[in-house]
């Protein structure tokens, strides 16, 4: 297949990218960078890069014959602290940038057959213990108000014609993300327990999860939202005992839920507040997973890193 991917850059992209090339699809990508054979050093071979200027118009030689598009790209929410300008970016990059995507598809004579974009399990807010499947409903948050006008432009795609899948990826582990800041700070044995430590971590390898947007392009019956994290969500306080272990030092703190409110503010409610995403519908869908279990992906993931 030809595929267009955006965000191919970044964390989960660099993997999807590689493992798309290896499954034999012809790859395009779409960046803000003004070179595209900067971005097209950063890929692999054979793939094309074209220049997606920041809320610029998408450039309709990169959507020529494409047959699927996968949309990545939006500003980071894992930088701290969350301005007003920084949420503001974060929410735009990803709304906008969706609907000049669709907007765009709309436009070419021949359109692509699917689109599959990211979406988050923060989708659900603070769900507490209850098992979310993807008829949950939408949180109240600022990340639960991001994913569902993200996921409301993905799925205009349908009147078009074209499949649309969103992906309510979880806690990606990998070279990269969130663990990239947790892991130094456990391997110099500050590995805490986050409030109760009974919130839900709905965490996914980085190769489960571009498998899980590489195995959207050919699922045919899939459509719609789909939770995109592992079969064995962990409480933060078994998910904090487990990168320990991991990475060979004890977990001695607990930190308390106003001390990381007071220090990072709403952002400490991606750390407080947890999902415990089912994946009943991506496996009935066919999806097998590589990484099941928690101790297996931490090792596998921090081994990359
Ligand atoms: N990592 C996780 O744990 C996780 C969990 C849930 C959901 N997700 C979602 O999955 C997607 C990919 O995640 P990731 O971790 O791979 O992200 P990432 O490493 O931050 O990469 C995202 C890419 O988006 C592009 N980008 C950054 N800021 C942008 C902006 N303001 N406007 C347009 N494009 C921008 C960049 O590509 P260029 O520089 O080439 O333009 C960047 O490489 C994101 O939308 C994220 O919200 C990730």
């Amino acid at each position: 297949m030809i595929v267009l991917v955006t965000g191919a850059t970044g964390f989960i992209g660099r993997t999807l990218a590689a493992r798309l090339a290896a499954d034999g699809h012809s790859l395009r990508a779409l960046s803000r960078h003004r070179n595209p054979q900067v971005t097209q050093a950063r890929l692999p071979p054979d793939c094309r890069a074209f220049t997606w200027p920041e809320g610029g118009a998408v450039p309709a030689e990169a959507l020529d014959g494409a047959e699927a598009v996968i949309h990545l790209a939006g500003e980071s929410i894992g930088t701290w602290p969350w301005t007003a300008e920084r949420k503001r970016r974060a929410f735009e990059s990803r709304v906008n940038g969706t609907r000049a995507l669709v907007a765009a598809m709309g436009r070419m004579g021949k359109r692509p057959r699917v689109f599959v974009s990211a979406s988050a399990i923060g989708y659900y807010g603070d769900g507490g213990d209850r098992l979310l499947d993807e008829d949950a409903s939408a949180g109240d948050d600022f990340l639960a108000r991001t994913c569902a006008a993200w996921e409301a432009e993905t799925f205009k795609a349908e009147a078009l014609g074209v499949r649309a899948v969103a992906v309510r990826t979880g806690l990606v582990l990998g070279r990269g993300g969130a663990l990239a800041k947790l892991a130094p700070a456990f391997r110099l044995g500050g590995g805490s327990i986050m409030g109760t430590g009974r919130q839900w971590w709905s965490w996914i390898h980085v190769e489960d999860a571009a498998g899980i947007f590489a195995h959207a392009l050919t699922a045919q019956g899939l459509r719609g939202p789909v939770n995109g994290a592992g079969p064995n969500p962990a409480r933060q306080r078994a998910f904090a005992d487990a990168l320990a272990r991991a990475v060979h030092r004890p977990r001695l703190w607990k930190v308390p839920a106003f001390l990381l409110r007071l220090g990072l503010g709403e952002m400490a409610g991606t750390l407080l507040e947890g999902q415990r995403a089912s994946g009943a519908k991506l496996e009935a869908s066919g999806y097998l997973f590589r990484y099941p279990e928690l101790a297996a992906a931490l090792e596998a993931a921090l081994a990359r890193a």
